[in-house]
């Protein structure tokens, strides 16, 4: 069995994507359990092969837990005082800010990941899993933000991708930002000492337009042609349109562009379309999360990594 934690105000986009890929479930506040082999996107962290563990008091649930494992976070939906005993008897997790880059936890849990999670499922039940798809606590990564230079919080949808993803480009290499203003993203390339194109219908904030390697140009990204400018290394998108408009695009630059290494931002306007998801997935080695700095939005990405 396993255990999606719902995000939060996005717990119905979880429920249709499991409803979507035929799989059943059943909820507990907003942890949700099923048996299929998925990991669904719409989920904070996804706790894998759980187990259950019968518990005859706080003392037994703390002496199990530390049997299996060093760092557990807990979500609590049931005897929350007792939950809580049952956490403060176990190792304390840190929930330091992390730094831009910073390597990831280490894994004390000698599993795959660093940091299991668990629940008290009833007075006398726990459920755990060693094994889950964040190396942070309940998936909340957070960063030691940089609150003067970025115009936007949008650079943290970067930061967590080079961070937690995907190395960092090489310096010298040729990016182009679309849908970049008012310049987060393009900010982050820049101090990566990418060449960056910026491109939007809005301009850039002037302390990002004056960098020395971003060159802006405004215009509808839809309106631009690879053929245009000099060979592109990597293709970003954070432009709001709607996910086969961006498809579409990316199609573009991928065979007249001939770009290998693309990462965008699919955006909903309503409900998520899986549809349009299952396209994304069907271009070859791509993959695709929900960031935990993305709001109601998936992040995709190809590379030649
Ligand atoms: C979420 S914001 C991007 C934030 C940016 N990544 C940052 O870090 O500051 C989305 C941007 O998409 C732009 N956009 C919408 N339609 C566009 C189009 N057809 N061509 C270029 N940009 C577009 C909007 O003007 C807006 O600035």
């Amino acid at each position: 069995m396993h255990i999606s934690l719902a995000i939060h105000n996005l717990a119905y986009e979880l429920e249709r994507e499991l409803n979507y890929r035929n799989i059943a479930f059943k909820k507990h506040d907003r942890l949700y359990f099923f048996d299929a082999d998925y990991r669904p996107l719409f989920a904070q962290v996804t706790w894998l092969h759980c187990k259950t563990l019968p518990i005859i008091s706080i003392k037994d649930g703390i002496k199990q837990l530390r049997a299996l494992g060093k760092n557990w976070a807990l979500f609590s939906i049931n005897c929350h005082r007792r939950s809580q005993l049952i956490q403060d008897g176990l190792a304390k997790i840190k929930k330091d800010r992390i730094a831009f880059l910073a390597h990831p936890p280490k894994r004390p849990m000698g599993a795959k990941h660093p940091m299991g999670g668990w629940t008290l499922y009833d007075k006398n039940t726990i459920i755990c899993s060693q094994e889950t798809t964040s190396r942070y606590p309940l998936g909340i990564c957070e960063f030691i933000e940089n609150k003067t230079i970025p115009p936007s919080r949008a650079y943290l949808k970067l930061w967590e991708f080079f961070t937690l993803h995907h190395r960092p480009p090489t310096p010298g290499m040729r990016a182009i930002d679309m849908g970049a203003s008012p310049g987060g993203w393009s900010w982050v390339l820049s101090a990566l000492e990418l060449k960056v194109t910026a491109v939007d219908k809005a301009p850039l904030d002037k302390k990002i337009a004056k960098l020395p390697n971003i060159t802006f140009l405004k215009e509808s990204a839809f309106a631009l042609s690879p053929d245009t400018l000099p060979a592109i290394d990597w293709f970003f998108s954070d432009i709001i349109c709607y996910p086969t408009r961006l498809l579409n695009l990316i199609q573009t630059w991928k065979h007249k562009g001939n770009i290998k290494n693309f990462m965008c931002t699919i955006k909903f306007q309503g409900e998520a379309d899986f549809t349009a998801i299952d396209q994304f997935l069907a271009i070859p080695n791509s993959k695709i999360v929900h960031l935990f700095h993305n709001k109601h939005e998936l992040t995709w990405w190809i590379s030649e990594d």
